[in-house]
């Protein structure tokens, strides 16, 4: 028996859309993207055939990561509107058939919360970890307030962990608490109390930041698996139609955790990220000193592998079985978007090609649909400067709508934008997409009009890899084959079943299906039906 109930139906189907909302549209002019803004794009979305979107925090904070510490779960932030704009929004998208989850933040809140006030001024307050003791223990960070000692960090030094305990105790670390301690216990309440009252007003569910981070010392995560299943077995029966999304980076862990789905990331699992990485990283965006340079599967120069992605997408579909997903992003805002030098606009349609039609939840952040670049060399805004090589405000430059001076994004000067447009002069523009039907917005929606409208490309039908070198064919279903070639040269690859010889072409570019074989042509892509 399965320990859950199965997903809602409508995640199988899900296409999903990342909104960074400070930098989607701005309707108010001040130079932050907002939830008027946002709903006043609700027509682009529909049109592409997006049904799902997940928006980064959008709740009272200091804004020192973006929105990633919070000070308050239960109120937005007021440069994006009020609560009643938001559950506007979230009616219209409705109206629209589009979904809305929010990012919940689970492991740490702002220094700001009034949870850890209290806490910095009190030692009997255990809703944070913290270590009574001089000297402080390595990783902690000095106590702002009475209390002596300090907190432990969730990531940067202002986002202190919450406490859900430790998975075992350490003699020489005495303030480590259990998992049922009342601290830990609180915080739990208070996740549940936060998903209800958002959930109650209409969302469908949460993308989980740093889920997996939440128990401290947890072997193979299983103390923090159990609090995610405990949770799981509340919105089951609570909230039937909602959705939770990890962002840990391991599905064969999280999706038996409890979580309906997980992203492949840049990082987490057996290989830090490796998968997804020997697709989509070419090395000169969003990069770290401790991954190898490989040559990524979606390079011109066609030396990559796709064993490895191939390999770990299998493992964790086993793992997880029937009833969970895998999410697979084009990008995010904390990693390079799919336009990243040297992979350019050409090379789009392929890398889609393959991401619309394998079994994965499609996940497009804004603007990738139209081959918005990884511009690199931004400021520090908001805590996107991580290490000199990795800075996320590449992936979180203004929506470019139009080819007036502000993209449409917003009629604020240009310095008072929340990050600096992309100033190459040929950035492309929705507008200027939707007019040319050969645009990559054109392809990418057709290619997603296709799977919705085709059971054996969607997530429930099997897949299976004819060639994984260049071009990568697989089947998908009964009657669907891919031909993808990544590289900047004509690829050859025996035909899987003659049958395939009359296969019928449905979308693509420079693929060549016959007797003899497939040929596919530089950036060449097919989906063809047989
Ligand atoms: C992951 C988020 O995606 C990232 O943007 C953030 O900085 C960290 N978690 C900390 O919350
Ligand atoms: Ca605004």
């Amino acid at each position: 028996m399965l320990p859950f109930r199965p997903a809602p139906s409508w995640l199988a189907d899900a296409v999903l859309y990342q909104i960074y909302p400070q930098s989607f549209a701005d309707a108010n002019g001040d130079g932050i993207g907002d939830f008027a803004g946002i709903a006043a794009h609700l027509d682009h979305l529909a049109w592409l055939g997006v049904d799902t979107v997940w928006i980064n925090p959008c709740f009272a904070s200091p804004m020192r990561d973006a929105g990633y510490d919070v000070s308050d779960y239960l109120t937005v932030a007021p440069r994006y509107g009020t609560d009643d704009d938001l559950a506007d929004l979230v009616e219209r998208a409705r109206r629209h058939g589009i979904r809305v989850l929010l990012d919940l933040v689970a492991g740490h809140t702002a220094v700001e919360h009034p949870w850890f006030r209290a806490a910095a001024d009190d030692p009997s307050d255990h809703r944070y970890v913290w270590a009574d003791a001089d000297p402080l223990p390595s990783g902690f960070v000095a106590s702002p307030g009475t209390r002596p000692g300090g907190y432990l960090p969730n990531y940067f030094d202002f986002q202190p962990a919450l406490n859900f305990g430790y998975a075992r105790p350490d003699p020489a670390e005495p303030w480590r608490q259990p998992v049922d301690a009342e601290g830990p216990r609180a915080n739990r309440r208070a996740l549940r109390a936060i998903m209800d009252h958002w959930l109650t007003r209409g969302i469908s569910g949460f993308r989980v930041d740093m889920a997996s981070s939440l128990v401290k010392d947890d072997p193979g995560k299983k103390e923090t698996a159990r609090l995610w299943t405990e949770l799981r077995g509340w919105l089951d029966e609570a909230h039937p139609d909602a959705v939770l999304l990890s962002e840990w980076g391991d599905p064969a862990v999280s999706v038996p955790a409890g979580f309906h789905g997980d992203f492949f990331l840049q990082f987490g699992g057996a290989t830090d990220g490796g998968p997804l990485r020997s697709l989509w990283n070419t090395g000169t965006g969003t990069d770290r000193d401790e991954w190898d340079p490989v040559p990524c599967y979606f390079g011109a120069a066609g030396k990559g592998s796709f064993a490895g992605f191939a390999a770990a997408y299998a493992e964790a579909t086993e793992a997880i079985g029937e009833p969970g997903h895998i999410a697979l992003p084009t990008s995010n805002h904390d990693f390079s978007r799919l336009a990243c030098a040297p992979r350019d606009a050409a090379q789009l349609p392929a890398a889609y090609a393959f991401q619309l039609t394998w079994p994965t939840l499609p996940a497009i952040h804004y603007g990738d649909e139209i081959g918005m670049r990884y511009v690199p060399g931004l400021p520090d805004v908001e805590g996107s400067v991580l290490t000199p090589r990795y800075n996320r405000a590449g992936s979180r430059t203004p929506m470019q709508w139009d080819d007036g001076p502000g993209a449409g994004f917003s009629t604020a000067p240009p310095e008072r934008f929340y990050l600096p447009l992309d100033p190459d002069p040929a950035r492309p523009s929705v507008a200027a997409q939707r007019r040319d039907p050969g645009s990559l917005l054109h392809t990418v929606r057709e290619l997603i009009r296709l799977r919705r409208t085709t059971p054996d490309l969607g997530s429930g039908s099997p897949v299976r890899v004819h060639n994984d070198g260049y071009p990568l064919v697989y089947s998908r279903g009964e009657h669907h084959l891919v031909v993808v070639n990544p590289s900047d040269r004509t690829a050859t690859a025996p035909l899987p079943d003659p049958a395939h010889a009359r296969a019928t072409r449905l979308i693509g570019e420079g693929v060549t299906v016959g007797p003899d074989g497939i040929s596919a042509g530089p950036f060449g892509y097919a989906v063809l039906r047989h």
